[in-house]
């Protein structure tokens, strides 16, 4: 007997097929700009608990896609987990953002904790089982993990950052310490994913958020080797399974990123050139993107324009639509309903 599988348009967007429209989510897609977000997160006692609520979490995950009907839902939880796992201490602090336990030498990555870390995120898995239950059959489930060069900066710098300096400048003094860190956490990356994808996540995406830092030569050796490792070992243990790089800030990067990691699909910041995605990139994979997530702070004609003119330039290959980056906390959601009646349309290609 053959079961007809309803098929899900973002699926069909990575494998290359087109559906008539763009099928759309958008980064940071559920957080503080939804009220509905707002009044859940005040069950939590802080936001490392939400993420391992898995009560909480399906449902945080499951409000943008009821408000707006995305074609995709993400799990609920943070990048910063993986860290949280390996027992570094990590707490987000109301308006400040993360804040680490900064590792400052070789020692320090010594005394992470690999074996048995995973565990520690069993409630993230169980959220994935429950949002693959709740979702309409059309609605793919996306799982995520930050990529090691990300993940990494976040652990060396201890917070956020704007330009990573002392990730950087640690990786330069001790770069055996510093792959030491890389290979811990591509090896942690690898079964966090694949965990995701046997609790039901259909797509995942690598954030790598701080990629567009890195000079030259420390792209290819601290994002695009590990990018590669993770893609070339989840394509053994989960066959099929389509992975989406996001290596923001990549500029003159992208097309190497691509051909080197053989990721699925890549997803734009917003700075990447649409000529440039359509004419160099899209023949080598599904481009993601590259909306300007301020536009979503504008709405109107403004935004109106700005996404019929990236439908039109993307929408003829192979093309999900997304944000250059997440949506802002001022997002008024408004503005979100506006871009998702856009979307519905069918688009017309130039
Ligand atoms: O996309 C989604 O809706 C899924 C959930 C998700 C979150 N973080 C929830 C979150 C995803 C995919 C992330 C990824 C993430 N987390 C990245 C990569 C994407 C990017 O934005 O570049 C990074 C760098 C992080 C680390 C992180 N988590 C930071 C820097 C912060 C503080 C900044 C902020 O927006 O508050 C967080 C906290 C965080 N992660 C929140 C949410 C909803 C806000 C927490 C709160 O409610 O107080």
């Amino acid at each position: 007997v053959t079961v007809n599988k309803p098929a899900k348009p973002l699926l069909q967007a990575l494998v290359g097929e087109r559906c008539g429209r763009a099928p759309w989510w958008l980064m940071r897609q559920a957080g503080r700009y939804l009220p509905e977000y707002r009044r859940v997160r005040a069950q939590a006692r802080d936001f490392i608990e939400l993420c391992l609520s898995p009560a909480l979490a399906t449902e945080i995950s499951l409000q943008p896609v009821r408000r707006f009907e995305m074609d995709a839902a993400i799990v609920f939880s943070d990048i910063l987990l993986v860290p949280h796992a390996l027992g570094q201490k990590l707490e987000f602090r109301e308006g400040e953002g993360p804040l680490l336990e900064a590792i400052e030498e070789g020692a320090d990555i010594d005394r992470l904790t690999q074996h048995g870390a995973l565990a520690r995120l069993d409630p993230v898995f169980e959220t994935v089982r429950r949002l693959a239950a709740a979702l309409a059959p059309e609605v793919a489930l996306i799982g995520f993990a930050g990529a090691p060069w990300t993940v990494a900066a976040y652990m060396i710098e201890g917070r956020g950052s704007r330009d990573f300096f002392r990730a950087k400048a640690f990786a330069y003094r001790d770069p055996v310490a510093f792959a030491a860190l890389i290979d811990m956490l591509v090896a942690a990356t690898i079964d966090f994913l694949a965990a995701q994808v046997e609790a039901g996540a259909e797509v995942v995406q690598l954030f790598d958020s701080w990629a567009g830092v890195l000079s030259e030569e420390c792209f290819e050796r601290w994002v695009i080797a590990p990018t590669q490792r993770i893609v070339a070992s989840l394509s053994r243990r989960c066959p099929g399974v389509p992975v989406i790089g996001f290596p923001r800030g990549a500029g003159a990067h992208y097309e190497r990123y691509v051909t080197a990691t053989r990721v699925t699909a890549i997803g734009l910041d917003t700075t990447v050139s649409v000529g440039y995605a359509r004419n160099r990139l899209q023949p080598l994979a599904t481009v993601q993107g590259n909306l300007d997530p301020a536009l979503l702070l504008v709405g109107g004609d403004v935004l109106a324009r700005a996404v019929g003119g990236l439908r039109r330039a993307l929408g003829g290959g192979r093309y999900i639509f997304n944000l250059g980056h997440g949506v802002l906390l001022d997002t008024p959601p408004e503005n979100v309903a506006l871009l998702a009646r856009l979307l519905r349309q069918p688009i017309e290609v130039t």
